[in-house]
């Protein structure tokens, strides 16, 4: 099953073509990484399939519905829950409040209903409790649902955020480079959980320049180069494709050296 298609995706900047063309089936199976050298669209191509860039041509289908163009929120509230390159938490708010917001967040009253807590939302309140509870307890954060946002460090604020994320129930799951700033051991720990969210059912699409973790995580991988998809297949074979290997592993390589 097909859980996400674009069609000719693009975006232009002015003179600048920031996504050309890019066509792509997401299986909702499983996990697929978005690579590519930085300035290569994926962001762009992220803040249009979720609604906050309008494309300049071509079409998103989500489960065979074109969302082209809808609103952030409508797009959200069909099942596709995004998470951004800079972590975006309520700092002032605990773990737990972090977690309970994202259920009304991405969906239903929006933000002010998620702050406000109208009627509807306090009665759910309970339930939203026990729920953002489990959520916690799924990322290994547990035993910090008191603690407030600001005071974890940042790689456990990057989990909160997938925590957050999870809360709104997603079919499909955008995560914009999530490893970012995180040490080896919490790239395993993530890894782990990426893993755990599509086996429960959820689609994952993944920006990521981390590539132990593309490869241990993803089971299909799409590579943008100057907005153009140049490739895409299983992470060894991505891996060792010459056009992959001269826009992106080739440079990254190189840079290390
Ligand atoms: N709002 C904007 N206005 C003008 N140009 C933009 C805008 N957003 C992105 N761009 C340009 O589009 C190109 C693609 O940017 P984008 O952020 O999508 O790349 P990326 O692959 O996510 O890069 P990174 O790995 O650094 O996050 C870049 O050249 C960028 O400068
Ligand atoms: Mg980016």
């Amino acid at each position: 099953m097909i859980r996400l298609r674009l069609e000719g995706l693009t975006r232009r900047f002015g003179g600048l073509v920031a996504v050309d063309s890019v066509t792509l089936d997401v299986a909702a199976e499983g996990v697929t990484a978005v690579i590519g050298p930085n300035g290569a669209g994926k962001t762009t191509l992220f803040n249009m399939i979720s609604g906050f860039v309008p494309p300049s041509a071509g079409r998103v289908l989500f489960e065979g519905e074109d969302i082209t163009g809808r609103p952030p929120e409508r797009i959200a509230a069909r099942g596709l829950i995004r998470t951004f390159q800079l972590v975006q938490l309520f700092q002032n708010l605990s773990a737990l409040e972090n977690v309970a917001v994202g259920r009304h967040l991405h969906t239903r009253g929006g933000l002010w209903a998620a702050l406000a807590r109208p009627g509807w939302a306090r009665r759910e309140e309970a339930e939203v409790d026990r729920r953002a509870r489990d959520l916690l307890a799924f990322v290994g954060l547990g035993d910090r649902a008191e603690t407030s946002a600001a005071v974890l460090p940042y790689g456990q604020q990057r989990l909160l955020e997938i925590a957050r994320a999870l809360a709104a129930e997603p079919k499909l799951l955008m995560l914009d480079e999530p490893a970012a700033g995180l040490n080896a051991a919490e790239t395993r720990a993530l890894s782990e959980i990426i893993r755990r969210i599509a086996e429960r059912g959820t689609t994952v699409l993944l920006i990521e320049h981390d590539m132990p973790l593309v490869m241990t995580t993803a089971d299909t991988v799409v590579v943008l180069d100057f907005g153009r998809k140049i490739a895409e297949g299983a992470p060894a074979a991505v891996r060792a494709d010459p056009a992959v290997i001269e826009a992106y592993l080739g440079g990254a390589e190189a840079a290390h050296a």
